[in-house]
């Protein structure tokens, strides 16, 4: 640092999946669109490599009248919004019977945000997976905790309950208090999902470890709506219910993927608490907190999934055409695993979604030689991860290809 605080924060000169993706436009430039696999990108784009926004997301977008987008929102959301969201994130089947407290967030990145500086202490531990998504470290090394880890996968591929387990003990016990990132369905960036008999496991561990100390579990379900059957992949929110007291889950949803509205920062932390008392801290803590940092949420993105989720028509448009995009994604990644397979090479246990992963010791090595071959991937801690979000089934199979070519 020269004039800035470091503040104990490890910050990289630049953003890597920038800096990658950066080149590769370059490369577009120069060689042409065919010539280069840009697998980096976040968001889902069409097999033209344009980004794909929902025309029935629009159509609402459309209709929304000035002070929908020009006047202030109240802290936690417009009433519409809250009460709409809810839906979003729990979708047609699921009634909840807990005591729900709904706060407005910029993203999905503002519920982690508010999560974490909420429920946990400075100096704090937060948990999470061994494959995780980068800001969450950002988050928490921004507000005075750490990030720790457990292994995601055992032995067999399956989720590591026992690994879990063990970390959730020892972390409550020396803490007294715990926050939990869990995102799934579509984990990013392997693209696993918990199944039903993990949750269970997940549920018996806290509730387990809850007569230690408080557990704040947040629920990371930006990727909710593109796993699969959207109320099938809804079936781990009854299992919320069966919490203790002390463990605290949060649903934290994004519209960013979900409406494809990634500019337009609209997001919620839902509580399900089991006490009227600690929703209503729910409410008062988080509000406080996001005048603090954001102060309001854009009141746009809120008029427009208020106004989708309050039009029976609407939401069949939207439900239609976010399975047309969501099977194409699909395609794409299992197209993806099938090429990998048949090249003898495995990529981590992968479900469904924007990324997959394949574990490798030198993934910075096997990113560069790609590069050569016109090939982008992001190279994490553990592995490689492509997005196959940004990349035509086409080009699935040739990065696969060329992949297994270049780790062998
Ligand atoms: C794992 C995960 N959680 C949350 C988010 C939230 O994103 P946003 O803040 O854009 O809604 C993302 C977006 O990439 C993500 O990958």
């Amino acid at each position: 640092m020269i004039f800035a605080q470091e503040n104990g924060r490890q910050m990289p000169k630049e953003d890597k999946i920038f800096a990658i993706s950066g080149r590769a436009k370059a490369m577009i430039a120069k060689k042409g669109k065919d010539a280069v696999i840009n697998a980096t990108i976040g968001s889902l784009l069409d097999d033209n490599g344009d980004l794909v926004v929902l025309s029935s997301v629009l159509e609402a977008l459309k209709t929304l009248e000035p002070v929908d987008y020009a006047e202030y929102a109240p802290i936690g959301g417009t009433p519409a919004f809250k009460e709409a969201v809810k839906s979003a994130a729990f979708g047609k089947n699921f009634k909840t019977s807990r005591y729900t407290e709904v706060c407005a967030t910029p993203g999905g990145t503002g519920a982690i945000r508010n999560t974490i500086s909420n429920y946990s202490k400075p100096g704090d531990k937060v948990l999470t997976s061994d494959w995780f998504w980068a800001p969450y470290k950002t988050i928490t090394q921004e507000i005075g905790r750490d990030l720790t880890t457990y292994q995601l996968f055992d032995a067999k591929g399956d989720f590591n309950l026992d690994g879990f387990t063990e970390k959730v003990n020892a972390l409550v016990k020396a803490q007294g208090s715990l926050v939990i990132l869990l995102n799934t369905p579509a984990h990013n960036p392997t693209g696993y999902s918990l199944s039903d008999a993990d949750w269970d496991g997940v549920v018996t561990c806290l509730n387990s470890a809850s007569a230690t100390g408080k557990i704040t579990l947040f629920v990371d379900a930006a990727y909710i709506d593109f796993a699969g059957d959207e109320e099938k992949y809804r079936s781990f929110l009854p299992k919320l219910e069966n919490l203790e007291e002390n463990v605290l889950p949060i649903v934290g949803y994004s519209a960013s993927k979900t409406l494809t509205l990634y500019g337009m920062r609209c997001g919620a932390m839902i509580c399900m608490a089991k006490s009227k008392e600690i929703a209503s801290e729910f409410k008062q803590v988080t509000e406080y907190s996001s005048r603090g940092t954001w102060s309001n949420s854009v009141r746009a993105g809120q008029a427009v999934l208020a106004k989708i989720y309050n039009s029976p028509e609407l939401m069949e448009k939207v439900g239609i055409e976010r399975a047309e995009n969501r099977n194409m994604l699909i395609r794409r990644g299992k197209a993806f695993e099938k090429a990998l397979r048949k090249e003898g090479l495995k990529n981590v246990p992968f479900d469904a979604g924007f990324f997959t992963c394949i574990a490798s010791d030198n993934p910075d090595a096997v990113s560069a030689e790609l590069e050569k071959e016109g090939i982008f991937v992001v190279p994490l801690g553990k592995g490689i991860r492509i997005s196959v979000a940004s990349i035509s089934e086409e080009k699935c199979i040739k990065a696969a290809k060329a992949i297994a070519k270049v780790m062998k």
